[in-house]
C-alpha cells in the first residue's frame, strides 16, 4: 500500500471517515475511510456488489450511511438541509451505470431536460449552453436524433454532456464502459481526461477495465469487504503482488474473495449421514 492521500481540506474535494452502512442485514461499508483529492482522476474498483455504486450515491446524499463521515467540500451531506443538498447536487455530474437517457425526448432535450427542470433561464440561453455542452462532446450535429438512432456510444456522450449541464466542479462516472466498442470506449476515455484537464473537474470514476483505468486515472482504490484494501497508482496496484490485487487485476477464480457464496455445511445439504462427506 502507499501512503494515504494528503488529508489537507483543501486538496480533498470528498473526505470519507468510518462510513458503516448495512443494507438488509449486510454490511455494505465496514469503517471505509478514502480521501478524493480535488481537480484529479480518481478510480474506484472492486468486485461486483461491493457498494462501488453505492459510494457514489452517499456522495450525492441519495443513500445515507448508519454511521460516520462523507464530506464535499468541508459539509457533511448526511447533515444538509434539503436546500442545501439540491444545491449540492447541482455543483456534482452524475453519468448513471446506464446512460438513462429519455427515450421520448431527442437529443437536445435530453441534454436541456435538467435545465428546464431546476432553473427559468431564457430559451435562448438554454440552446446556448446546450449546444456548448453537444459541441464539448462532439455531438452538436446529432442534436435532433432521438435516443433509439444513437449508438451505444453517441448515448453515453449524450448522457455526459447532461452530466456537466450544470458545470459540475464534480463528476462521478458509474461503469461508463460497460458494452461500448473499443473505439466508443476510447472516445469516452478521451472526454473523461479533456474535462477534468480542461475544465479542471474533479472525477471520480468507477470502472473494471484495468487498462482504460492505468490510461487515466490519478489514483485507484480497491475496495472490497467494506473497506479500501489497496491503493495506489494503477500500474503500481496491477502489479503489488497482495493478495487482492492479484485476485482482481489477475482475474483469478478464488483469493480473498471467495468463489463460494457463504453456505451451510455441503454434506447436510446433500443427505449425507453425519453431514459431511
Ligand atoms: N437500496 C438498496 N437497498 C438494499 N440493498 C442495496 C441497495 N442498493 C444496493 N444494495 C446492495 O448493496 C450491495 C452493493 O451494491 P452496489 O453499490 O450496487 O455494488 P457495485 O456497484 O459495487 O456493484 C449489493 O449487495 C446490493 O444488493
Ligand atoms: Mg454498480
Amino acid at each position: 500500500m502507499t501512503d494515504p492521500v494528503s488529508s489537507r481540506s483543501d486538496d480533498t474535494i470528498v473526505r470519507v471517515r468510518g462510513l458503516t452502512t448495512v443494507l438488509n442485514g449486510k454490511t455494505i461499508f465496514d469503517s471505509l475511510d478514502l480521501d478524493i483529492p480535488r481537480g484529479k482522476i480518481t478510480a474506484i474498483m472492486g468486485p461486483s456488489g461491493t457498494g462501488k455504486t453505492t459510494l457514489l450515491k452517499h456522495i450525492t446524499g441519495q443513500m445515507r450511511g448508519d454511521r460516520g463521515e462523507v464530506s464535499v467540500d468541508g459539509q457533511n451531506v448526511p447533515d444538509l438541509s434539503r436546500e442545501n443538498l439540491f444545491r449540492l447536487r447541482e455543483r456534482i455530474g452524475y453519468l448513471f451505470q446506464n446512460s438513462a437517457l429519455l427515450t421520448d425526448f431527442d437529443v437536445f432535450e435530453n441534454v436541456a431536460f435538467p435545465l428546464r427542470q431546476h432553473t427559468k433561464l431564457p430559451e435562448v440561453l438554454i440552446r446556448n449552453i446546450v449546444l456548448t455542452k453537444l459541441q464539448a462532446v462532439g455531438l452538436r450535429g446529432a442534436a435532433r436524433l432521438m435516443p433509439t438512432e444513437l449508438s451505444g456510444g453517441m448515448a453515453r456522450r449524450v448522457a455526459l454532456a447532461r452530466a456537466i449541464v450544470f458545470d459540475p466542479a464534480l463528476i462521478l462516472y458509474d461503469e461508463p464502459f460497460v458494452g461500448l466498442d473499443p473505439i466508443a470506449l476510447n472516445q469516452v476515455l478521451k472526454l473523461i481526461r479533456t474535462l477534468n484537464k480542461t475544465l479542471g473537474i474533479t472525477s471520480i470514476l468507477v470502472a473494471h477495465e484495468l487498462a482504460a483505468v492505468q490510461h487515466v486515472a490519478d489514483h485507484v482504490f480497491l475496495i472490497a469487504n467494506g473497506k479500501v484494501v489497496a491503493q495506489g497508482d494503477a500500474a503500481t496496484l496491477a502489479n503489488d503482488g497482495s493478495p487482492w490485487t492479484r485476485q482482481f487485476f489477475g482475474g483469478e477464480a478464488d483469493g480473498p474473495v471467495p468463489f463460494q457464496y457463504p453456505a451451510g455445511d455441503y454434506g447436510t445439504a446433500l443427505g449425507f449421514p453425519g453431514g459431511s462427506l
